[in-house]
């Protein structure tokens, strides 16, 4: 029989149950045990995926089969879980963002690396197939010189979205709005793509729901090569469309709908070139999460969690590090900070 990685859970909600889903059919990894601080939330989880539930976090995570650990608590508590978790041995896989802050995103990778378990932040849609042509197409040099970079947002949550969660829409747990909890995959595939930000300037508003944090965010961005771009998000939008990034430079220029590739054109094309875009262009995009939170597409989840699995198996680093996850993290707090204080914000060096 080959190697599987014993997995525990942490937290059963919404995201837990693909997490679980996934876990299950995963031919490296196989679900040891669930923990939430609601009983019955891990009992529900644990008798569906036919696993052991847990009411007690310390004895969780004294089960010698569990070697790594899913967290998928609400997102200011995950490094309330990861650090124990790292502290007890357990490789890690934290749902998006790792933390709401950079001390609490730098906290947790410190534990990691102290406790020397691995850690892999949630960004799902780094390991798209569609998303790795482009970072390749990028790498082969064949957009020329970067000159825009920018990611559109028009999704659509429901008041019973913010008021169904005690979480949900709160600077203390869910960290920012719009573009902490929705946009946040967006602004990592623009810091994968184009690279690393040097300064912004942001506007935010709450225009259409009563919750503290913004529905509504513009940002204007010059990034370290040169480049600039817009971001537009907005939880606001009903009935809610697909999300786009498109990606410009001097001499080619992709755009992404959701997953899909919907621009593939570069001055140069090579004879490829025809066949991606057939693969890779699938007709209408739907609005996936733009319309409906759990309309997930569980093949990245898959991906990332086989990737860590095969990271703890092969005792290599996972393709998602902690540093790498912290990239984001660092640009949406510079974001909030222009949007705050109304002034542009520099990106340290
Ligand atoms: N990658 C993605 O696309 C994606 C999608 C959805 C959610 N998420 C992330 O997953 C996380 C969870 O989101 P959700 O929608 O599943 O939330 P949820 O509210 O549905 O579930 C959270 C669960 O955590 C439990 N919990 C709260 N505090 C706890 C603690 N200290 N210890 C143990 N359990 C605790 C709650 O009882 C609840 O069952 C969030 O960080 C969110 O941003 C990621």
């Amino acid at each position: 029989m080959s190697a599987k990685v014993g997995f525990g859970i942490i937290g059963a909600g919404m995201i837990a149950a693909l997490h679980a889903r996934v876990i299950g059919e995963l031919s490296n990894a196989y679900l040891v045990g669930v923990y939430d601080a609601r009983s019955d939330a891990a009992k529900k989880l644990a008798d569906q995926f036919h696993c052991k539930a847990y009411d007690s976090f310390d004895e969780f995570l004294a089960n010698k089969d569990i070697e790594a650990v899913t967290i998928a608590v609400p997102s200011g508590m995950h490094g309330a879980v990861a650090i124990p978790a790292a502290k007890a041995g357990k490789h890690i896989l934290c749902e998006k963002p790792l933390e709401i802050t950079l001390e609490k995103v730098d906290a947790v990778i410190q534990a990691c690396d102290e406790n020397h378990v691995l850690l892999s932040p949630v960004f799902q849609t780094r390991f798209s197939r569609p998303v790795q042509m482009v970072k390749e197409a990028m790498q082969a040099g064949r957009f020329g010189r970067m000159v825009l970079a920018s990611a559109q947002m028009r999704w659509f949550r429901d008041t019973a979205y913010y008021s169904g969660s005690s979480w949900r829409g709160t600077w203390k747990l869910d960290g920012g709005g719009a573009l902490m909890n929705q946009a946040i995959h967006m602004m990592d595939l623009l810091l994968y793509i184009n690279g690393a930000p040097g300064e912004v300037f942001a506007f935010s508003g709450t225009l259409t729901h009563s919750i503290e944090v913004e529905d509504n965010l513009c940002a204007a961005v010059k990034y370290r090569n040169g480049s600039f771009g817009t971001i537009e998000v907005s939880t606001s939008c009903a009935p809610g469309f697909p999300r786009r990034l498109e990606f410009s430079g001097s001499t080619g220029t992709v755009a992404f709908e959701e997953d899909n590739i919907t621009r593939w054109e570069f001055a140069n094309p090579l004879p490829e070139d025809e066949a991606i875009m057939n693969e890779l262009s699938p007709g209408k995009t739907n609005a996936a999460g733009g319309r409906a939170p759990m309309n997930i597409n569980k093949d990245g989840h898959a991906r990332q969690i086989e990737d860590l699995a095969n990271a703890i198996l092969h005792g290599r680093r996972p393709f998602l590090d902690g540093r790498e996850g912290r990239r984001a993290i660092e640009f949406i707090c510079g974001i909030y900070e222009s949007a705050r204080t109304g002034k542009p914000f520099y990106f340290e060096r």
